[in-house]
């Protein structure tokens, strides 16, 4: 009861923020502002990609997963556009998927619908758990919800005071506080460059160990946004608040998210069935490259250069929907600017997947390092939670 007020308090809040006025009185209702809170990126495109191949399915009920269920936008079009669908949605964040499973009941569509309060690279563990040997399509939303921008307490907002705590699932013990109160200078400075592509890591992280061995460790965001302004050299200083990319790159750390991403494309090439699709929103370059890294090897005779016949199993397996990334349009990215930066990239699986390649992403989703942008070094500093394996 006292999580449900609080969270309803966390909407209310969130959507007079968004321009909405709350005049829902219950929780259902309080659920349905979900809607203004969050606006889902791309929402006809996603909905074209992941739904235009599910009447192939024949004799079962098709399977949709979405990994990051936030607040149900997407999954609600989904499940309206593929009225025969099952949908699995996966968040981390258990007050996201309490927010969305109250949507989707709201809405008439909870009895098609199964929440699983995960991290997403415990995809394949997820489906076993609930039976489920082949999906259908595979779609990731990748980031933060509005909602959880919104959350000051959370620490995501650079230009919110707040504790750096940045954690999406509340329950894990690694935050930013830790990060930069417990990490070696050279792994700031690591994290930093790669990241937040900051091209002032090192100095950056010279001050941040500098100020916790003066006993005053980094505890608000304030705090951190005064340190790098104080850092950063005056001359090519970039457009914005200078500590943008900082943040960037602790969010990216604290919750392992190309690790995370990495480590789950794979699992969700084995769980496939033919004619199934891998349907991904990223939003900064490295999660970006991260799934053209990972289309891509499906999207090539896996033989090499200058072979002159390619047999059949080395043919491609993938074939793109989305000829490279799509962006948003205009309007949508007037209408909602955190359109602004989505690459929205789909492929198809062409035929079943060669058994070197099952063996490949077997292995590519316990060591993510092969096609994770920097990071996929196995190395789970300060407990942070969800690797694969375990939940959330
Ligand atoms: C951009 S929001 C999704 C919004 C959703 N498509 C909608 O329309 O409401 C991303 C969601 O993914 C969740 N998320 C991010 N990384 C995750 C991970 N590794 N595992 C599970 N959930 C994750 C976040 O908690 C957040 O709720």
């Amino acid at each position: 009861m006292a999580e449900r007020i609080a969270h309803e308090t966390r909407l209310a809040a969130a959507s007079r923020r968004a321009g909405g006025r709350l005049e829902a009185k219950t929780a259902a209702d309080v659920a349905g502002q979900a809607a203004r809170v969050h606006r889902p990126v791309m929402l006809d495109e996603c909905v074209a990609l992941v739904t235009g191949g599910l009447d192939r399915v024949n004799g079962r009920r098709p399977v949709i997963v979405d990994c990051t269920l936030g607040l149900a936008g997407h999954a609600t079009a989904f499940l309206k556009a593929a009225p025969d669908t099952r949908l699995i949605g996966i968040d981390r964040d258990a007050e996201a998927l309490g927010l969305a499973a109250e949507r989707l009941e709201r809405e008439g569509l909870a009895d098609r619908f199964t929440p699983v309060h995960a991290a997403f690279d415990a995809l394949g563990d997820v489906l076993a758990d609930q039976g489920v040997a082949q999906v259908d399509a595979v779609f990731m939303d990748l980031g933060l919800s509005s909602l959880q921008i919104d959350e000051t307490d959370r620490g995501f907002s650079y230009s919110q005071d707040a504790p750096l705590d940045m954690r999406m699932d509340v329950t894990q013990p690694l935050t930013a506080a830790r990060v930069l109160a417990e990490y070696s200078e050279a792994d700031l400075a690591r994290i930093l460059k790669v990241y937040g592509e900051e091209r002032h890591a090192r100095p950056i992280a010279r001050a941040i160990v500098r100020r916790r061995e003066a006993g005053r460790p980094l505890e608000t965001s304030a705090e951190l946004n005064r340190l790098v302004d104080e850092a950063m050299p005056q001359a090519h200083r970039p457009a914005g608040n200078p500590a943008k990319r900082v943040f960037q790159a602790l969010r990216i750390e604290v919750n392992g998210e190309l690790d995370k991403l990495a480590a789950t494309l794979p699992q969700a090439a084995l769980a496939l069935a033919p004619a199934g699709r891998i349907v991904v929103e990223s939003y900064h370059s490295l999660e970006d490259r991260t799934v053209k890294a990972f289309m891509a090897q499906g999207l090539k005779a896996d033989v090499p250069e200058g072979m002159p016949v390619v047999p059949p199993d080395m043919m491609p397996y993938f074939k793109e929907l989305t000829r490279g990334a799509m962006k948003a349009g205009p309007q949508e990215i007037a209408a909602n600017p955190r359109s602004a930066s989505v690459r929205l990239r789909a492929v198809e699986l062409t035929r079943p997947l060669p058994g070197r390649w099952r063996h490949r992403f077997a292995e590519q989703a316990t060591d993510p390092s092969a096609i994770a942008i920097g990071g996929g070094d196995g190395h789970d500093r300060a407990g942070r939670s969800g690797s694969r394996g375990r939940r959330r």
